[in-house]
């Protein structure tokens, strides 16, 4: 063998050597970024399979909504559940999947999931402590990451997946919208960053770009609520993920579906309407109250169900 083939043999098992290493380091230390290293705590709670108690007719054909909604304790959490659970009872065929960031369910919202008449489901999955220490902290993560593994082992194919946050408002329209998504529909949302508005830029009912006050590098300039995914499509997917990276969790999941923009279904009138606004709810603080000369009136069973519902300490 001449000197420049064993330098050249030489390189590629050094070479290969090398790649074995880092492969096998990158894998140890939790592979691609934003994937998380330890195992993350996960406890299903309950869940009810039923027809929507409040539609009179529901037609067994329709595709099931998924609608993922991730939540946590604070003193807004009973009053937003309500108000998006309550919009959700005028819709058929949903499967409402509650997610708290939490290593346990909140009574409150057991009684309420019971008491709306819904399908649902109730999981718990905490943030994990090394994502709260961060400077910006991925927001609802752990629990969308639970609920997403639910529906890929539950979601019926015909199915379709959308995420609704617990602070955002719903015109129920967009159901239909999203009903019949064949891989992933697109539509506006409302009161979003810069331009008060995260849209879609349509051009002869094909997504040629994004609208959005936050490029940030992103190939999918969307906000949570601003597209659905049909479940047959994301199981056949290989590694569909939700990356622990604030402000990148809508693009690390739809980059780990494989989708081209042009395979995006254009929803919302070619996307000039908004069917669905982050509304944003302003933050009440936990506060301890004094109760001495309430003993023995109302006030006092009063706040008692307040704590019950973590509006106060
Ligand atoms: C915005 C987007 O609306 C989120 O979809 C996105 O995940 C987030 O930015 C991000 O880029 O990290 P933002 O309005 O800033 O979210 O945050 P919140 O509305 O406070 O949280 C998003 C969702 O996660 C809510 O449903 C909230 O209840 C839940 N959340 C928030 C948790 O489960 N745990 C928390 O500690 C905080
Ligand atoms: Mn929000």
């Amino acid at each position: 063998m001449s000197r420049q083939k064993r330098v050249i043999m030489a390189v590629i098992i050094f070479g290969s050597f090398i790649y074995i290493v880092l492969t096998q380091a990158v894998h140890i230390l939790g592979g691609a970024p934003g994937e998380p290293v330890h195992p993350e705590i996960r406890k299903f709670c309950s869940s009810a399979s039923r027809k929507n108690v409040n539609i009179e007719y529901e037609d067994s054909n329709l595709p099931v909504i998924y609608v993922v909604t991730p939540t946590y304790r604070r003193p807004e959490m009973v009053a937003e559940l309500t108000r998006l659970g309550q919009t959700l009872t005028m819709v058929k065929r949903i499967h409402w999947i509650v997610a708290e960031d939490s290593h346990t369910c909140s009574p409150p919202i057991t009684s309420l999931l019971d008491r709306l008449g819904l399908s649902y489901t109730h999981l718990a999955s905490p943030m994990p402590e090394v994502y709260r220490r961060e400077k910006y902290v991925p927001r609802g993560v752990s629990n969308r990451r639970a609920a997403l593994q639910w529906v890929q082992e539950n979601g019926e194919d015909t199915g379709v997946l959308y995420f609704l946050d617990d602070d955002n408002a719903i015109d129920i329209r967009l159901f239909n919208e999203m009903r019949l998504t064949q891989t992933v529909s697109m539509w506006p949302v409302g009161l979003i960053g810069e331009y008060t508005v995260s849209s879609p830029v349509v051009k002869g009912n094909q997504v040629v770009g994004f609208y959005d006050g936050w490029p940030a590098g992103r190939k999918f300039q969307v906000d949570m609520a601003g597209f659905a995914v049909n479940i047959g499509y994301l199981k056949k997917q290989k590694k569909v993920t939700m990356p622990y990276i604030a402000g990148h969790e809508e693009d690390g999941f739809l980059k780990s579906l494989n989708l081209n923009l042009k395979d995006i279904e254009v929803k919302a009138d070619g996307c000039t309407n908004i069917l669905v606004w982050h509304t944003r709810t302003a933050k009440n603080p936990s506060r301890t109250l004094r109760l001495a000369h309430h003993q023995a009136t109302n006030i006092k069973p009063l706040t008692d169900n307040m704590r019950k519902m973590g509006m106060i300490k």
